[in-house]
This record gives structure tokens, sequence and C-alpha cells, in this order.
């Protein structure tokens, strides 16, 4: 059952559209600097998560891994990962962990690409041994604890039983080797659980907002269910949940944002609103599925060139002083944050 479902993810995350929810970035504006007094070469695109260098601000965001028939895809990824120098996170790891028979589709991640920046991935019932199994397995730099209630919910073999959730996450991050980063997927994180996270150790939170790859959607397809459009966009769009999790992140925590990133002035918006890392999931399986490595290293390649692009129209050198240049922010994300008691104009007026 694990495995076809694993199959099937990957199956309707290609055939179906983003949505219906939307990740609200068309309502962040990033100011036009006429004078960046920047030349190309100052430009810096190097970050961190956790307290680990990354080479570039994007994540290969979890994907896939725990069936026979995903270990071509997971070494593809990694292929790909290896070659633009790239952190990559593996799909759950559960699978593994009940049926060792499927380890080899994680760690040839691990073989593809033997020096890079790999993070394991569990969900919040994991006991703190079993996330060291995954970590150990993959020889991973960090772990992702995932939060998906919603997803769990619409799948009838899905979990039922959500309490203890944060008391767990905090045995992990204290009897785990490895940073712990918490995240959704795909349907955003409120400042109220975020400030609750934090406080329990996690060393970065990926936003995981609504937007994008729509795991709904993506549940409902797989057991042939109508669900009606309002349940389909129940979530926290990407930018209203990223600026509601900076407005009680403490600064030792990191942001990931993720959610619906397609474009490069999607990233940069993201590192504007004080992401140090930038997640993406669906574009890139997409885009190994359609063309093959050689056309999806270029498209990324072309995708780097054009956040620089961004960078220098909007003033940014790097990554730490990207979330200093203003942004506006409008419409129905700002009556949502302001409604939330997060004053948007403070984004507007910062130099
Ligand atoms: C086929 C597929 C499988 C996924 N499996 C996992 C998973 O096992 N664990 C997890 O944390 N997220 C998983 N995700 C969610 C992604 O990591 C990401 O949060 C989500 O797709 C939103 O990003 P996107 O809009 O860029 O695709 C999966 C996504 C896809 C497309």
């Amino acid at each position: 059952m694990r495995q076809s479902r694993k199959l099937d993810h990957i199956k309707y995350s290609l055939s179906l559209a983003d949505g219906p929810g939307i990740s609200g970035f068309a309502d962040i504006g990033l100011i036009h600097n006429c004078l960046p007094n920047l030349g190309w070469d100052e430009l810096d695109i190097s970050s961190s998560i956790a307290g680990i260098p990354i080479n570039n601000p994007l994540i290969i965001n979890a994907i896939t891994g725990g069936a026979h028939d995903v270990t071509t895809v997971n070494g593809q990824i990694a292929e790909f990962a290896r070659l633009t120098n790239t952190a990559m996170a593996v799909g759950s790891q559960y699978a593994a962990l009940e049926y060792p028979e499927v380890e080899q589709s994680y760690k040839i991640v691990r073989e593809k690409n033997p020096n890079g920046i790999i993070f394991a991935n569990l969900g919040a019932y994991a006991t703190p041994r079993q996330a060291q199994l995954a970590v150990d397995m993959i020889d991973a730099q960090a772990i992702q604890i995932h939060l998906n209630v919603a997803q769990e919910l619409i799948m009838t073999e899905g979990d039922r039983d959500f309490s203890g959730y944060l008391i767990n996450i905090a045995n992990i991050v204290e009897r785990v080797k490895v940073p712990v980063i918490v995240k959704e997927v795909g349907c955003g994180i409120a400042k109220e659980q975020a400030k609750q996270l934090a406080e329990i150790g996690i060393k970065a939170i990926d936003v995981g907002g609504m937007g994008g790859t729509n795991f709904l959607a993506i549940e409902a397809a797989r057991s042939q269910i109508d669900i009606y459009p309002e349940t389909l966009s129940w979530g926290i769009p990407t930018a209203i949940s990223a600026v509601e999790i900076m407005s009680v992140l403490p600064r030792h925590v990191d942001m990931v944002v993720s959610g619906g990133i397609r474009t490069a002035l999607d990233v940069v918006k993201s590192l504007a609103l004080g992401g140090t890392g930038v997640g993406m999931a669906t574009p890139i399986i997409r885009m190994l599925h359609e063309k093959d490595i050689e056309y999806t290293v270029n498209w990324f390649n072309n995708l780097l060139h054009e956040i620089k692009c961004y960078m220098i129209l909007s003033g940014i050198a790097n990554i730490k002083d990207s979330a200093k240049v203003p942004v506006v922010i409008t419409g129905y994300t700002k009556e949502w944050l302001m409604a939330r008691g997060i004053d948007t104009t403070q984004y507007g007026i910062r130099t």
C-alpha cells in the first residue's frame, strides 16, 4: 500500500496543476532600485540553513523514496543536486524503517552525491531513535520533520491521532545528533505554532505553504473522491505564512520558504521576506520527467542567473541583506496580516 502510494504521489503531482489556493506572492512587491551600487561579481548567493552552509539558497524539497520503483527517480534527483551543488531532502523514510528492503531507494541519494547536503525526512510521530536511524541511513546533515495533518485526514488510510506532536518533536530535537527542521507540506504554518516550534529548539522552519503542490488534491485524485474547492484551498498561502512566521521567529532559527515557488522572482521575494533558503519540489521532478538531467541543470542555472538579476534590480548584494530591502505588501495578504496584528507597513519603509 505504502509503495503504491509513493508512485501515485509522483504521478498526480506531475499531472495536477498547482492550487486552487494561491501562494500570495502576487501581493508582494519588490521595489526597483535604479542605483543599486552593485556589480555582478559582488553578488553572493551562498546561504545557510540550520547552521549548514549552502551554495545557493534553493533546496530540492522532500519528494520520494520508499519503493523500489522510485529508486531511479531519487538517483536522478541526487545527480541533479550534485551537478548544481544544491541541498536536497529525501521523502519520508518511514517506509524504510518498516521495510528495510526499500532502504536502497534512499541510500542511492548519498551514493550519487557523496559530498552533498542531504536532509533526512520523517513524520512528527517518529521516535528519536527512528529519527537517528533515518539520519544514519543517508548520512544526513539535518532532518526534516514534516507536519501534514490535512493530508492524513483526507487519506482513507491516514492517521487520525495528532496529539503529542510538539513534545515528540522536542524529544527528537534533544536526542538526534543533527539539526531539526520542521516543515509543512502545503498548508503553511501560523505564527502561534511557529513560536511553539522555535521554543523547543528546532533550528529551521520550512513554511510549506498553500499555493503549490496540493496534497489534498493529490489524495482526492488517488482515492477518486470529489471534494469542494473550498476544502482544496484549506491552508495558509505561502507568502502570508512566511510573514506570520517571521513575526515570531528568533534570529537563531532560520526560515525556508516553500510551497508554490515557481519563478526567480518568487525566490527573491521569499528571501526579502526573511527566508535564508527557498524550497522547491514539483518543478524539479516535472523538469526531470519531461526533459533530461542536462536540460534541467541548464534550466536551474538560468533560474540562478535570473535570481541574481532580481537581486541587482532590488539592490540586494547577498542573502543575509535581502531581508533589509523594502517590500510592499498589498491586497488580501495585507488584509490578512493586519487582521492578525502584523503591521505590514514596516516592510514598506525599512531600509
Ligand atoms: C511526489 C511528492 C512527494 C512528497 N513527499 C513528501 C514527503 O515524503 N515528506 C515531506 O515532508 N514532503 C513531501 N512532499 C512535499 C514537498 O516537500 C513540498 O513541501 C511540497 O511539494 C510543496 O512544494 P512545491 O509546491 O514546490 O511542490 C512531497 C512532494 C511531492 C511532489
